[in-house]
């Protein structure tokens, strides 16, 4: 599912519960596995990987966590209470390895690379600690594991092209990674010194993944980086008009005509550098969905320059309004930071204004936290935390009331929608996208009694509006 792009602790859109198991599925070999995942799409689409190689090295997926032989998560540490919440899961499982010496322990992602060695000497019972760039050589270091070692990998390490196929958990819309890292220096954010510099994969490369995807039933491929209009700056090629010759533009241009791909979207844009050029390709190219994922992190010049973002809120204002005037349909949605170091309550005041005026879609909020080896963590002016949760709650308020208008503008209109599956919550209902990506859920049965497949386009009339989802009938 792409239900929310980043983890918020914002209003919470729709059915996203926020660590997400693989499902189990019958099989033989090695022993069984569990990964439970936290964070970003990035590391979904990392843990989706690691499971197709622990499938390809013999393991099956264990039917419950408890019971597993070996258990990895992959962890987030964009918060602090995100990185919380990882140690209480591994409490759990390093009392279970005392009574079970054969379990295999593995923590991944970005809580191992910012700890690393010290994670081994807070959990001893810890088989195994790997950075998101070693998400690929899994198989690799689990043999050393398996030789008798406790192994941490954390080095910097240029990421390999995957050979395995990997695992997915949904059967439709698939993630595919375009640049790995971050070379921003946002003086809040943890991500660039636990992901690393920007790594672009080849066009070529992209593009194969998509055909095998779509030749696996895939209908639709969000492409994934943390900067994704920094695609291609770190690979080589000048046109002749002396532009880069390889950009996030170029690469929808290259990889729009994937047979059986319906529906393509990207995340996450930067404001800094998100172009002209792109929105026209986005209005131009059928395939692209007029949905845009661009935080803003606050309605305040002072705070952005403070949070080296590099741009302004009047440059935000007219990437919406290009946004609008080329497609007056498209969704908007964002990412939001309240009780930056310093933050007033007049600066406060103007990230609320430019959620009212925008009108977003939806918007994944947060207050600040802060994080180790980043510049804010260190101000003096750090805010107290009655101010956090003050001016968080208002927010979600203002957020949810944004959304529910905007959500106002489907009723009686007639969407077509990608269907994903069933709606967890009622099997005789099937639920999928706008191409603006509202969730939207309906009966899952025609008049003739067939039922609707994952993968079909079916067009619904809304007959139902919420904040965050809608509801209709086939029409
Ligand atoms: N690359 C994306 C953001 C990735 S992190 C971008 O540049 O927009 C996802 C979101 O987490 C961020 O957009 C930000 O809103 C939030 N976030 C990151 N660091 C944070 C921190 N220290 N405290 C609170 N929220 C944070
Ligand atoms: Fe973090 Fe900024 Fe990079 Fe986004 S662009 S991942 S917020 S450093
Ligand atoms: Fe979290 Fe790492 Fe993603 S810190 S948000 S999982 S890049």
């Amino acid at each position: 599912m792409t239900a929310t792009l980043f983890p918020a602790s914002g209003p919470a859109p729709v059915p996203a519960p926020a660590p997400q198991a693989h499902r189990p599925q019958p099989g033989q070999g090695r022993g069984s596995y569990w990964i439970t995942t936290f964070g970003c799409q990035m590391n979904k689409a990392d843990s989706e990987r690691m499971a197709g190689i622990l499938e390809a090295m013999g393991y099956r997926e264990a039917t419950a966590e408890l019971e597993a032989d070996l258990v990895l998560y992959n962890t987030c540490t964009i918060r602090d209470n995100a990185e919380q919440k990882v140690y209480s899961y591994l409490g759990r499982q390093a009392q279970r390895k005392r009574a079970n010496p054969h379990l295999t322990l593995v923590v991944a992602g970005c809580v191992a690379q910012q700890e690393g060695e010290s994670l081994l000497r807070r959990v001893p019972e810890l088989d195994l600690v790997m950075g998101p760039q070693h998400a690929n050589r899994l198989a690799v270091l689990l043999e050393q594991v398996e030789q008798g070692q406790q192994v941490v990998a954390t080095g910097e390490h240029h990421i390999l092209e995957d050979i395995t196929t990997a695992r997915r958990d949904s059967q439709v819309c698939g993630w595919v990674n375009v640049i790995y890292g971050c070379n921003e220096r946002c003086t809040y954010c943890v991500v660039p010194s636990v992901r690393g510099q920007e790594q672009s994969r080849l066009p070529e490369a992209i593009k194969l993944e998509m055909e095998g995807l779509a030749e696996r039933g895939f209908r639709e491929i969000t492409l994934l980086g943390q900067n994704i209009d920094a695609y291609g700056r770190d690979l080589p090629g000048i046109t002749p008009e002396g532009r880069r010759r390889h950009t996030l533009t170029d690469l929808l241009h290259h990889v729009h005509d994937v047979a059986g791909i319906e529906r393509i979207r990207f995340a996450t844009s930067h404001p800094r550098y998100f172009t002209e050029r792109l929105i026209d390709a986005c209005a131009a190219l059928p395939k692209v969905c007029e949905h845009f994922h661009i935080p803003f992190q606050s309605g305040d010049d002072a705070v952005l320059k403070a949070m080296a973002r590099g741009y302004t809120v009047d440059r935000y204002r007219r990437i919406i309004e290009r946004i609008r005037e080329r497609m007056p349909d498209a969704s908007i949605s964002a990412d939001v930071i309240v009780a930056f170091p310093g933050e007033t309550d007049a600066q406060y005041q103007r990230t609320l204004d430019l959620i009212e005026e925008i009108g977003f879609d939806q918007v994944n909020t947060a207050a600040y936290s802060p994080r180790p080896n980043t510049p804010a963590a260190g101000w003096p002016d750090q805010l107290p935390e009655t101010v956090k949760v003050e001016r968080l709650h208002e927010l979600n308020a203002l957020v949810e009331a944004k959304a529910r208008e905007r959500s106002a503008r489907y009723a009686d209109r007639r969407e077509q929608i990608l269907v994903e599956g069933t709606n967890p919550k009622d099997p005789a209902q099937v639920m999928g996208r706008t191409r603006t990506n509202r969730l939207t859920f309906f009966p899952g049965q025609r008049p003739d009694g067939t039922t609707i497949q994952p993968g079909e386009l079916v067009t619904v009339r809304i007959d139902q509006v919420r904040a965050f989802s809608l509801s209709g009938t086939l029409a």
